[in-house]
């Protein structure tokens, strides 16, 4: 197995190219379910769930066409054709791995009014239950059973009918689940307290540029006026903005200034705040960020929320940054219930933080010191390599599959702006 070797002290200089969004990919991608014409994505990341992904659709009979796949290209264009369906079962094997294959049930039960797909599981950072994904289908019509560890969800004859559902917890996925399958119905439904990440917007637009009806894009309350057919379309993905946000935290906490190309402020509000609290200088314009940090870093406090409140996934590589920042930070983690399995690594690099129940309490600035460490989950490891970046010395971080999930071609991007950072093969 791979690890990752990082030499810290590097001032971060330079440009940094943006890739895709992983999240947004992940739900455009069963888009395509939706239609028998081809849906093209552009601007897809090169990411091991992106692969998953691609695998998932092949088992539905889903043809896909790969170009930029040239080593040095950023991003792949791929295309889509569901013309015909050969099965609406998504196996265990292939969700275990990754959960965002729950994401294929709305469109295929939209589209064949039937399908079989395995509970995803547990999850390292909490128990991610799927109840609401099933009671949004419920109240379009559909017809759920759980058995041998499968949600199998059935329309009635004629397809579903839509409906109304008031999400008692905001969830991205279900949200998406929802907007996909309720694109294709017979009726109008409503969407209330429904997530507005800018990822949903995302899905939004291509549902519309697929036919889609809806109303409400970028709130919280969706009205979609169901279609009895959807039609293809090309996309592009937008910029990952957590990818952006993590690299500014890198750049920052090397005392750096990078330039995050393609990085979209729009969508990065609330982290954006937070790290000019820090005391981060940040200027945007069209094209991108440019992040900069020569003065000394400040404590603040940060709640994670959905959106537009702080990303969850941005709270452990600002957690990273907050240990060189002056002061007591209080950090409070609102989404999931087990997000902080990064702090006893950053404890064993010098990091002074204390946690109770969904706090941490981070002290700065500490002198933070090269050493062994596991990856735990995705953002978990890029704190990881944002305090290995300031650390004396030599830090190794093992388990890097999970960085490979959601970070495209993480060390040379590091390596673009000068990091001391290689991967080796484990002994
Ligand atoms: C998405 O996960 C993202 N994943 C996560 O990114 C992200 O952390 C999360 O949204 C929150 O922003 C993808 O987009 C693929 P949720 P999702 O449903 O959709 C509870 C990363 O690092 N809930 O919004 O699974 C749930 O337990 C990843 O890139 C229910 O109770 O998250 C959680 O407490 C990790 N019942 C809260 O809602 C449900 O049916 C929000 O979860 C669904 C969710």
């Amino acid at each position: 197995m791979d690890k990752l070797i990082i030499r810290g002290g590097n001032r971060l200089s330079g440009r940094i190219p943006i890739s895709g969004a992983k999240n947004a990919a992940l739900t455009l991608i069963p888009c395509a379910l939706l239609t028998e014409e081809p849906v093209t994505l552009r601007n897809l990341p090169r990411l091991a769930d992106i692969d998953g992904f691609q695998h998932l659709m092949t088992q539905f009979g889903v043809a896909t066409g790969i170009r930029g796949n040239r080593p040095e290209d950023f991003g792949r264009v791929v295309t889509y054709e569901s013309g015909h369906l050969t099965s609406t079962v998504a196996p265990y094997d292939l969700v275990r791995k990754m959960r965002a294959s729950i994401l294929v049930l709305g469109p295929l039960l939209a589209r064949a009014g039937e399908a079989t797909v395995s509970l995803p599981g547990g999850c390292a950072i909490g128990n991610r239950p799927i109840d609401l994904h099933l009671k949004a289908l419920e109240a379009f019509g559909a017809q759920i059973e759980l058995t041998q560890g499968y949600v199998k969800a059935m329309a009635p004859d004629g397809g579903l009918p839509g409906g109304d559902f008031d999400f008692p917890v905001v969830s991205v996925g279900a949200t998406e689940n929802a907007l996909m399958a309720a694109s294709l119905t017979n009726g109008t439904s409503r969407l209330f307290n429904a997530a507005r990440e800018p990822e949903i917007v995302d899905l939004c637009n291509l549902l519309t540029a697929m036919g889609a009806e809806i109303e409400g894009i970028g709130t919280s309350d969706l009205t979609i006026h169901g279609v009895k057919k959807l039609n293809g379309a090309t996309y592009k993905v937008m910029p990952d903005r957590i990818e952006a946000g993590s690299y500014a935290c890198a750049a920052a906490i090397t005392g750096g200034e990078v330039r995050l190309e393609g990085a979209c402020e729009a969508d990065m509000h609330s982290t954006n705040t937070a790290l000019r609290n820090i005391g981060v200088e940040i200027e945007s314009d069209k094209h991108g960020m440019t992040v900069r940090a020569d003065g000394p870093l400040k404590a603040t406090n940060l709640s994670t929320a959905p959106f537009p409140g702080l990303a969850t996934d941005m709270q452990a590589q600002l957690m990273s940054l907050l240990c060189k920042a002056e002061g007591t930070s209080v950090l409070k983690e609102t989404i999931f219930e087990n997000r902080y399995m990064h702090v006893p690594e950053l404890m064993r690099m010098g990091a002074d933080v204390e946690t109770e129940g969904r706090t941490a309490i981070v002290r700065g600035p500490v002198d933070l010191t090269g050493a062994e460490v596991m990856a735990t989950d995705l953002r978990a490891s890029m704190s990881l390599i944002i305090a290995a970046l300031a650390a004396e010395g030599e830090t190794q971080v093992r388990r890097i599959y999970h960085l490979d999930r959601g970070y495209e071609r993480l060390e040379e991007k590091l390596q673009l702006v000068g990091a001391d950072i290689e991967r080796v093969g484990d002994e």
